[in-house]
């Protein structure tokens, strides 16, 4: 579902979800990560139980630029978690992404939920671009991204590289 279709309902259902799932504040955060494609998982009698976005961004790894499909926001209801439904909706996320993008990305911390479904951990130096050209490191993130390969992704593609996204407000990468 693309964003512009959630209705005020769904967003207030979407952030519960989020909040629950990481028990994190979430204000200011759809806003950040801006539009994008949501898959939402429902389960007769509970409603919402499962979602995961991604956004088109680009990612510059070493002097590339790629399209890049960055997930956001993958959560499961906490009483719902470890029956596979995380897995559900990142099999539908990851086909969406090799279909349309160069490239997957995503900032975790659960680095082997992803592995099992064929992400690997950037091992580069991670940057930020500005919006004056500028170049920052992002040294907190560094180990935090993840990036799956698809049938576009070019062959030289090298996880060792530094890797480069565009400035959001909010968490940047
Ligand atoms: C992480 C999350 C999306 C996984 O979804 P889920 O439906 O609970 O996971 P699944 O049942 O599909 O997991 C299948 C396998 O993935 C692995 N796995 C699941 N959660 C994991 C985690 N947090 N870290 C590492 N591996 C994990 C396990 O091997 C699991 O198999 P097992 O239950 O037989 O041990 C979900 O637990 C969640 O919403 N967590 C809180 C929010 C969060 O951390 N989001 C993702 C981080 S960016």
């Amino acid at each position: 579902m693309a964003s512009a279709e959630l209705t005020v309902a769904d967003w207030t259902t979407l952030t519960d979800l989020c909040v629950a799932a990481f028990n994190e504040d979430w204000d200011g955060y759809w806003e950040s990560i801006g539009p994008g494609v949501h898959v939402i998982a429902e389960q007769a009698g509970r409603g919402v139980v499962a979602h995961a976005a991604i956004v088109p961004r680009l990612l510059y790894p070493g002097e590339a630029t790629l399209r890049t499909g960055y997930v956001e926001a993958v959560a499961v209801a906490p009483a719902m978690q470890r029956h596979g439904l995380g897995t559900k909706v990142m099999e539908i996320i990851d086909a969406m992404i090799d279909e349309a993008y160069e490239l997957g990305a995503l900032g975790t911390g659960s680095h082997g939920f992803y592995e099992r479904l064929g992400w690997v951990t950037w091992r580069g130096p991670t940057w930020i671009r500005e919006g004056d050209g500028r170049v920052e490191r992002s040294p907190n993130e560094d180990g935090g991204i993840m990036v799956r390969r698809t049938p576009t992704t070019p062959a030289d593609f090298d996880l060792t590289l530094p890797i480069a996204v565009d400035w959001r407000p909010g968490e940047v990468w």
